[in-house]
């Protein structure tokens, strides 16, 4: 069953996006080559706690951090530890975050310094896969409209997206019903209603879409060494245009763009 959120719960999830974003935009003038991975994870903790939140990936099905971090060839889940950023490379950042009884989740891809062109061109494709399937979240759409339509901007672009990973309804739990593939036929599934919210999250690879888990047990990455791309928005289906509950972490200082 996909749970439909009522105003009140509704108020709440934005709230929950709310701190979600405060958290990235403090993030946002620390990621920067040299800082540390585990840094940036006690900065987020410290951020959604101070607030009253709780980091919802902590714990979850084991997982060790507030929040995921995955360089270049790593796809999402990587663990944040004493590695350190470095120029040149894709950084996605990833995080959850649990305030008055719901989840927000979201992710971000940032490149670092200079990025070649094929890397920069590979998270432009996935940012633009995630907004294309965001415009498909209306009332009377169905599910795999969304799936669709991200796999066909992704390999419209040449590349291609991860299939062992998927989107997911979210609010009193992180991960509800529906799963949302990054893949399909159109016109599948259920049909979308007001009230349902949705973490719509493109992952994609310049090459092979296939992944394997690193010997940490959690680490996704490409099977060929190449890099991936993933952002991710908690979106609120509503009676028209959809609404994006943490479209504030978009916003930053232009000269910051990798
Ligand atoms: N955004 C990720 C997802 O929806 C959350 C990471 S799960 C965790 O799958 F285990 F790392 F917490
Ligand atoms: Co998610």
């Amino acid at each position: 069953m996909i749970s439909i959120k009522n105003k009140e719960e509704i108020k709440n999830m934005r709230l929950a996006a709310g701190l979600l974003t405060k958290t990235f935009q403090y993030l946002r003038s620390y990621i920067r080559p040299g800082i540390t991975t585990i840094k940036l994870d006690q900065l987020a903790e410290e951020m959604i706690r101070s607030e009253g939140g709780i980091p919802s990936f902590l714990g979850y099905h084991g997982y060790p951090s507030s929040i995921c971090v995955s360089i270049d060839q790593e796809v999402v889940h990587g663990i944040p530890g004493d590695r350190a950023l470095q120029e040149g490379t894709i950084v996605s950042i990833d995080i959850g975050v649990f305030l008055n009884g719901f989840h927000s989740d979201a992710a971000m891809s940032y490149g670092l310094g200079p990025l070649d062109p094929e890397r920069r061109k590979l998270m432009n494709s996935t940012k633009t896969a995630l907004h294309r399937g965001i415009k498909k979240c209306r009332t009377g759409n169905r599910l795999s409209d969304i799936s669709h339509c991200i796999q066909s901007h992704v390999e419209s672009q040449g590349f291609q997206v991860v299939r062992e990973l998927v989107g997911h309804g979210i609010g009193r739990e992180l991960h509800e019903e529906p799963q949302i593939p990054n893949f399909g036929s159109p016109h599948r599934g259920p049909k979308l209603k007001p009230g349902m919210t949705f973490a719509i999250e493109p992952m994609v690879n310049m090459g092979t879409p296939d992944v394997s888990i690193l010997e940490d047990g959690w680490t996704v990455q490409t099977k060929d060494g190449l890099p991936s791309a993933h952002f991710e928005h908690t979106v609120l289906i509503t009676d028209g245009k959809p609404e994006i509950l943490t479209i504030g972490i978009e916003n930053e200082p232009e000269e910051m763009h990798g």
